[in-house]
């Protein structure tokens, strides 16, 4: 699809006055603004309760000043704010909400180009996309896009059928299904670092490749969302969305062009490539865990079935870890790890790319390992990356040590490096969707998925809690690895002081 460069949109938020407009959409539209890119706009902020424009507004002046402090041009940036009480459920709602985008569409001039955000829970993506047809809202000159947060449904039947009722009001090409992940610099630049290196993209297969790690742990518990949870776990809230999409982006070929169109279709063939596994063959492939009590950050803690909103005997897994085989040309033999979990030491996200050894190692002594070639990307909390080598040990013998070339996204870039949402609601103003999910991806992502999720809710009697809060993870995740010869390159080893 042909981006704009005209950007002039009327912006609708369902759930203006939830906690993810509040914590990450206002401050992400500030700091468009604050650069000049956002020209011409105007937002309705939409949500259930009754209050006034001016109390809306004040909201958004608080959210963007606890994110990003106070802010000179403030009051300019919160007039562009109107507020609406809305019923999701009642059509006179609709029509009211549709008489006021009209008239604020005709003020500000924005060539009836709407966005519509739905920034809350999944069970009303449905119902709302169908009223904004029915009721008027969709009928416009210029464009309309929705934008929806996760989750897609929590299977593919289900995601099915709500694609069926989003796609009625909107083709595919309109809807953006956020990833947040893909909102992420350094998951971005996986792309980057495997197709503008002429180092990497001829190492990058089954040849030279003998295992690929992805690890995103979290410190923190399941918090408040408890009864979410319970009904997701790890599989779903992490495995199907954002561990896939990096898996994809690690696994893809080189896209013709750096189009929608084509890198989608990329990512789809990775999809299409996975290995799908017989029911009796998941226990090889996938463990699950989920968190007992224990310590973090010096503090007691409590298990995962003693959280708010969590059944006592609650089978959920809080953990995964698996080994994801891709069945093609390229990939054919190279397991991709991945591991997830709440209540984990530390808060990080990293991948591992490691090499296969040489064929003979001149320098091998048992005692001075000399190590395998890693490529490891770092996506947060520190973004870089960092080639692990081998070099000869300063003075005596030729003795080998390993040696870390690091490149650190910190410093002085860090400061302009925009928040995820930030490049994502810009994206969706320039009408490119390269960033978001095509339904196929979702699809293809959730038939993976509820394979496993079908032989774990059938077999309720696993050993949960199975690992303590604050630490790595159940013991059966390095198990899998130990298995096949490898090992999970501990966090700590990975880390690397980025000098800014
Ligand atoms: C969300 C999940 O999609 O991603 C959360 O629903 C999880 O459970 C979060 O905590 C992790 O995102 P990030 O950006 O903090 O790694």
């Amino acid at each position: 699809m042909k981006q704009q460069e005209n950007m002039s949109s009327l912006i609708m938020i369902f759930g203006a006055t939830g906690d993810l407009a509040i914590r990450k959409l206002f401050p992400s539209l500030y700091r468009l603004f604050e650069r000049g890119r956002l020209n011409k706009f105007a937002v309705i902020g939409v949500a259930r309760r009754q209050i006034t424009n001016d109390a809306f507004q004040k909201s958004v002046r608080e959210s963007v000043i606890n994110a990003l402090g106070d802010k000179e041009n403030i009051d300019e940036f919160i007039s562009y704010f109107y507020y609406q009480s809305h019923d999701v459920t009642n059509s006179s709602s609709y029509v009211a909400l549709r008489n006021l985008a009209d008239q604020i569409d005709a003020n500000y001039s924005l060539e009836g180009n709407r966005i519509f955000y739905l920034a809350m829970a999944p069970e009303f993506f449905g119902p709302i996309a169908l009223h904004l047809k029915s009721d008027g809202l969709t009928e416009v000159k210029g464009f309309k896009r929705l934008v929806i947060e996760k989750p897609f449904g929590k299977s593919l039947e289900s995601a099915k059928e709500l694609n069926q009722q989003i796609r009625t009001a909107f083709s595919e090409e309109e809807i953006y299904r956020i990833d947040h992940y893909l909102g992420k610099e350094m998951v971005r630049n996986i792309e980057v670092i495997r197709f503008a290196n002429a180092i990497f993209e001829p190492l990058w297969n089954n040849r030279y490749i003998s295992n690929i790690q992805i690890t995103s742990s979290e410190v923190l518990g399941v918090e408040e969302r408890g009864r979410y949870y319970e009904t997701s776990g790890a599989l779903r809230d992490m495995v199907q969305n954002h561990i896939m999409q990096m898996v994809a982006l690690l696994a893809m070929e080189p896209p013709i062009r750096l189009t929608t169109d084509e890198v989608r279709s990329e990512k789809v063939r990775v999809f299409r490539s996975l290995r799908r596994f017989e029911s009796s063959e998941i226990k090889d492939y996938f463990v699950r865990g989920q968190y007992g009590p224990g310590t973090v950050n010096d503090e007691q803690v409590p298990e995962y079935r003693a959280e708010p909103m969590v059944d006592k005997e609650s089978n959920t897994e809080t953990f995964v870890a698996g080994k994801i085989m891709i069945d093609n040309f390229r990939w054919a033999g190279v397991p991709f790890y991945i591991r997830t979990g709440k209540r984990m030491k530390s808060k990080s996200t990293k991948i591992v790319v490691q090499f296969k050894d040489i064929p003979m190692n001149l320098y091998y002594q048992p005692e001075k390992n000399v190590h395998p070639n890693l490529l490891v990307i770092h996506i947060q909390p520190e973004e870089g990356i960092t080639l692990h080598l081998n070099a000869k040990k300063a003075g005596g013998h030729l003795d080998a040590q390993e040696v870390k070339l690091s490149f650190a996204n910190t410093g002085i870039q860090a400061m302009n490096t925009p928040e995820g949402y930030e490049k994502l609601l810009y994206d969706c103003l320039r009408g490119d969707a390269t960033n978001f999910t095509h339904w196929d991806e979702v699809a293809y992502s959730w038939a993976f998925v509820d394979k496993i999720s079908e032989v774990w809710e059938k077999t309720k009697t696993v050993d949960f809690p199975n690992y303590e809060s604050g630490t790595i993870g159940p013991k059966a995740a390095d198990e899998l690895l130990e298995k096949d010869g490898f090992f999970w390159w501990p966090v700590s080893y990975l880390e690397v002081d980025m000098c800014k």
